[in-house]
């Protein structure tokens, strides 16, 4: 869909629009859905935060999440990127279907896919980092992944870095865990060796439990 930031249009009214999800948290944005040139779309909306100082992370939100689109443009898997009218607002396609969240039922052949888009996307040096079912729409039989604002591009030098590697492991034990949850298949024993964590991640994550544990205790 061509939609230019002269065209993009913010519904004049709440009538044209179908609120999705409230941004009620910080940085979270008002997400709805409205209608492009007669076409379906979806704006993630930071405008409140318009003359604050908060509005430079809210256009580095949405500048991060349209580069993103903008990489995977023609990719089955991720919605097309319309515009980031104003650079508070990001405007994308509209995909039908329901969530993995929503109880829909899905098989193991959705999951094959899924699993395939993770590697297609980490092939491309880009982590998801907030793999659930909310982030995740079945459309047609095709897992299509949403909502790229935690998403990290790493540079072609920094991909097999521990950190990067990390966060693949991470997304993969996401997929791991909804596949689980929604189809009773536990990962098969190669995966779930490939998907525990190394050494010196648990000694960073019990430490930081201890400091947090002590921190609130002396609160
Ligand atoms: N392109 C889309 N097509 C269909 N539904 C969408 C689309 N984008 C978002 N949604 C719906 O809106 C919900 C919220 O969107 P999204 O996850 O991007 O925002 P968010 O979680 O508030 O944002 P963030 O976590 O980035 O602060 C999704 O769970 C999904 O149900
Ligand atoms: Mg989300």
């Amino acid at each position: 869909m061509n939609c230019t930031a002269a065209s993009f249009p913010f519904p004049a009214s709440s009538r044209e629009v179908h609120i999705l999800k409230r941004g009620e948290r910080l940085l979270e944005p008002d997400v709805y859905r409205t209608v492009v040139d007669g076409t379906p779309a979806v704006v993630k909306d930071y405008r409140r935060y318009r003359g604050t100082p908060l509005s430079l992370v809210a256009r580095l939100l949405v500048r991060r999440e349209a580069r993103v689109l903008e990489q995977l443009k023609g990719w089955k898997h991720a919605p097309a990127l319309l515009d980031t009218m104003g650079g508070l607002a990001l405007g994308m396609e509209f995909i039908p279907g329901s969530t993995l969240s929503a109880g829909v039922q899905v098989g193991q052949e959705v999951f094959d896919q899924l699993q395939g888009a993770l590697l297609r996307l980490h092939a491309a040096g880009i982590t998801h980092n907030d793999l659930n079912g909310t982030n995740v729409v079945v459309s047609a039989g095709v897992p299509v992944l949403l909502d790229f604002t935690s998403a990290w591009r790493s540079p072609r030098w920094l991909r097999n870095g521990p950190i990067a590697r990390q966060l693949r492991r991470s997304d993969m034990k996401n997929l791991v865990k909804m596949r689980a949850r929604l189809t009773g298949q536990p990962p098969s024993p190669e995966l779930a060796q490939m998907l525990a964590e190394p050494g010196w991640v648990r000694t960073i994550r019990s430490a930081w439990k201890q400091l947090y544990r002590r921190i609130k205790r002396d609160a």
